[in-house]
Order: structure tokens, then sequence, then C-alpha cells
């Protein structure tokens, strides 16, 4: 039975899903490697729980609740309490790779070991532990409290336990569930990247302006956002780096990133997140 969860990062992702567990009734254990990510993230939390006080979605008590279910933590020695532990920390191999060794030490031999990576197999991941059976992909999108949907990926070793654990831990936390093979990018990143990718060569071709493009998308095809707002909402350096992922996981000169893509990573024009992708923001 899982009751406390461990998450370890706590960045963007991190910290989404630690408020999603928490307001659905788990105890949560967040590590970073310094207090002032912690304390970052932890406030992150907050402010989005005072956002939905004002959108009278929850009360303040609500919020009192959740924070109290959340320990903050930079020893990553605290997740031993955890039955489930959620790994969120940067989208790097290494980093990940000795995060599961420590984790396989620290913890159980019972607590599940997920990640939320979006481009690295979890595979070769769950190779770095003893337990490949107790090793799942839990691919929570972005921003965790708004969107609905888990990707859940099962390695070459997952057992069918860990991912009926998983599923029930997803339903929990009130998301939907669709489950993926371990291939480069899973499901819905093989689907949307090449999509975006698209665009950026028919914005290169001089097909349409990057306006037109977004705006045929949206209104053409009922999407909320156009595939190029959408690349600068994910960071044009993501979407560089997991088109990259498929096209040497794949092996398919398909997935061959946009030069003018590529051009703009070069630039630092990476999106929305530093003000500036192929539109402008304040
Ligand atoms: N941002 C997205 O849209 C998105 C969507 C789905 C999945 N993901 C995946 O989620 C993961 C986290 O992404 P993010 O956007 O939150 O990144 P982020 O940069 O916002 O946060 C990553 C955090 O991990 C911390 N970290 C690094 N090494 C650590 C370690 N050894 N121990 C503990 N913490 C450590 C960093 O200090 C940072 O606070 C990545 O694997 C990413 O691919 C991201």
């Amino acid at each position: 039975m899982i009751k406390t969860i461990g998450i370890v990062g706590s960045g963007q992702m991190g910290s989404g899903i630690a408020h999603v567990a928490a307001q659905n009734g788990f105890d949560v254990i967040i590590s970073d490697v310094s207090d002032e990510r912690v304390e970052e993230g932890f406030s992150h939390i907050a402010k989005n729980l005072d956002r939905m006080i004002q959108k009278e979605k929850i009360s303040e008590s609500d919020k009192e609740l959740v924070l109290s279910r959340i320990q903050k933590t930079t020893h990553l020695q605290l997740m031993e309490e955890a039955q489930l532990v959620v790994e969120a920390a940067s989208e790097n191999v290494e980093t990940k790779l000795a995060l599961f060794e420590e984790l396989e030490e620290i913890t159980h031999e019972d607590t599940i070991l997920a990640t939320n990576t979006s481009s690295i197999s979890i595979t070769k991941i769950a190779n770095a532990t003893k337990r490949p059976d107790k090793v799942i992909g839990m691919h929570f999108m972005n921003p965790v409290p708004v969107m609905k949907l888990i990707e859940v990926v099962k390695g070459h070793l997952t057992s069918e336990q860990t991912y009926k654990a998983i599923l029930e831990v997803s339903e929990k936390m009130g998301k939907t569930v669709v489950t993926a093979q371990d291939f480069p990018g899973f499901l819905v990143n093989r689907v949307l990247c090449p999509y975006i990718n698209e665009a950026f060569f028919a914005l290169e071709s001089g097909i349409a302006s990057a306006e037109d493009i977004d705006l045929a998308m949206k209104l053409g095809t009922n999407v909320p956002m156009g595939p190029l707002t959408l690349a600068d909402f994910i960071g044009l350096d993501t979407v560089l780096s997991i088109l990259e992922v498929l096209q040497r996981g794949l092996g398919d000169d398909k997935y061959r990133p946009s030069p003018l893509l590529r051009r703009y990573v070069d630039a630092g024009c990476l999106g929305r997140k530093v003000g500036r992708g192929v539109f402008h923001y304040e």
C-alpha cells in the first residue's frame, strides 16, 4: 500500500507532482540538491495553491493541509520512508543513473522507483538497480496540476504488479493513464515532436508565417495552441534534444531536427522561459 511518495528534484515537474500527490492525500518527501532549490519548489506549490484559493477551488485550510503533508529535504536518505519514489531531476543520463543506484541502496527492496524522464530509456535506468521489475516510467505532463495525463511507460523488465500499483496511484492522483512501451520518445513525444519539427520546416521553407502556421493549426485542427507556440512553451532546447533522441534511437533520418530549430537554440532563443523563442514574451 503506497502512503508516502518520495520525489527527487523540486523543479517545475517535481514541485507539480508533489502538489498533486499531497492534494490527493499522499504524504510527500521532496528533495533537491540545495535548500534554495527545495524552498523554490515549495513556494511554487504555495503560489499555485493561492491561485486555487482565489478561484475558490480550495479553502485556506485546504492549502495548509496540503502543505503540511510535504516534507522538504536535501538528504536523499529520507527516501527510505517512501513506498514509491518518483525521480524528477534534471534530464541527464548520468544524473539519473547515479540517483537510481543510490535509491537502490537507500530504499526498501519493495519500494517502486519511477522516473519522470521525457526521453531516457526506462530499461536503461532500471538496469542501474537490482530491481528492474520495480522500475517504471511515470511521465507527467507540464503543468502537472492542470494536465490530466500520465503516460505510464513499461520498461523491458517492469512487472505487472508494479504496473498495477502505479495505475492505482495515478488514479488516486486524479489522472488518466495511457500506457506506452519503452521506445524512444514513448508515445506522446513520438507523435508530438515530429509534428512540431514539421512546423519549423514549413516556416524555414517560407510556406507561411509563424503566426499563420499557428493560426492554421489552431483553427484548422482545434488544438488550444499552435505548434510553434507550443514549442516555445516546452522549450526549443528540449524539443531539439527529444528529436535527437528519436533520430538516434530509432535510427531514422525522418526525425532529423529542422536546421531552423537548431538555429533558434544556438541563438539562445529557447522559448517562453527566456522571454524569446519563435515569438517574443514580456
Ligand atoms: N518541463 C517539462 O515540460 C517536462 C515534462 C515532462 C517530463 N519532464 C521531465 O521531468 C524531469 C524534470 O524536469 P523539470 O522541467 O522539472 O526540470 P527543472 O530543471 O525545472 O528541475 C530539475 C530539478 O532537479 C534538481 N536536481 C538535479 N540533480 C539532482 C539530484 N542529483 N538530486 C536531486 N535533485 C536534483 C535540480 O536542482 C532542479 O531543481 C526531467 O527528466 C524532464 O525530462 C519535463
